[in-house]
């Protein structure tokens, strides 16, 4: 095991959330920190998908947005107040509700921003087709993570322990979603390793 995520396991800062657009990564990338920290990864909108019985398409369609992001918002709770420390991969959406941003920034989580750029993403999302789980990405995918983009990255930056460019990753070579990986457990240690300094 490598020293650092040994020092991380050793003084663990609560839950890792990743938060970021659609398409950056999060759950892949969370599946891999996960299991390099020995801790229990959750996807927040699977966890909605299996407590509701109900699809996000759904969602979306039978009871509109603003019910699915009251449910998302009810799941993030949940999973933030459990008291074994969790890897989150949060729906992209997440950020747009003012008191989630408020529970993100609680002492409790250490939150990572997968930054990425919409013309990244949109190529990413053509390469894979349509997704029945991303109903806002149905039409002109590329201007809509423009928008959103616009909208959400302060937000993202607002609640952002740690920031890790994606795009880069992705034009250097193979593997991109294992180096992702590498490089937030590689981050995460360097907070854990401050925090210890700091109150020695
Ligand atoms: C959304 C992102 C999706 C999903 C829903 C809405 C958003 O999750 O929650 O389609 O508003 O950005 P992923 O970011 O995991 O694709």
């Amino acid at each position: 095991m490598p020293n650092g995520v040994r020092a991380l396991l050793a003084d663990p800062r609560g839950h890792v959330v990743l938060v970021g657009l659609m398409g950056s990564g999060k759950t892949t990338v969370g599946r891999r920190v996960a299991k390099a920290l020995g801790r229990e990864f959750v996807d927040a909108d699977h966890e909605l998908v299996a407590r509701s019985g109900r699809s996000i398409a759904d969602w979306f369609a039978d009871h509109g947005e603003s019910a699915f992001r009251a449910a998302e918002s009810d799941v993030l709770a949940d999973l933030l107040s459990r008291r074994e420390s969790l890897v989150i991969a949060t729906g992209g959406g997440v950020v747009c509700s003012e008191a989630n941003r408020h529970r993100l920034g609680a002492a409790d989580s250490t939150v990572v921003w997968l930054r990425a750029t919409p013309e990244m993403l949109a190529r990413r999302v053509a390469q894979k087709g349509p997704k029945p789980e991303r109903p806002l990405l149905a039409d002109d995918p590329l201007k809509v993570l423009r928008e959103l983009a616009e909208q959400r990255d302060p937000w993202y930056a607002e609640v952002a322990d740690l920031v890790v460019d994606v795009d880069p990753v992705h034009q250097s070579g193979e593997h991109p979603k294992r180096r992702l990986a590498a490089l937030v457990v590689e981050k995460l240690q360097e907070v854990t390793t401050d925090a210890a300094e700091e109150e020695r």
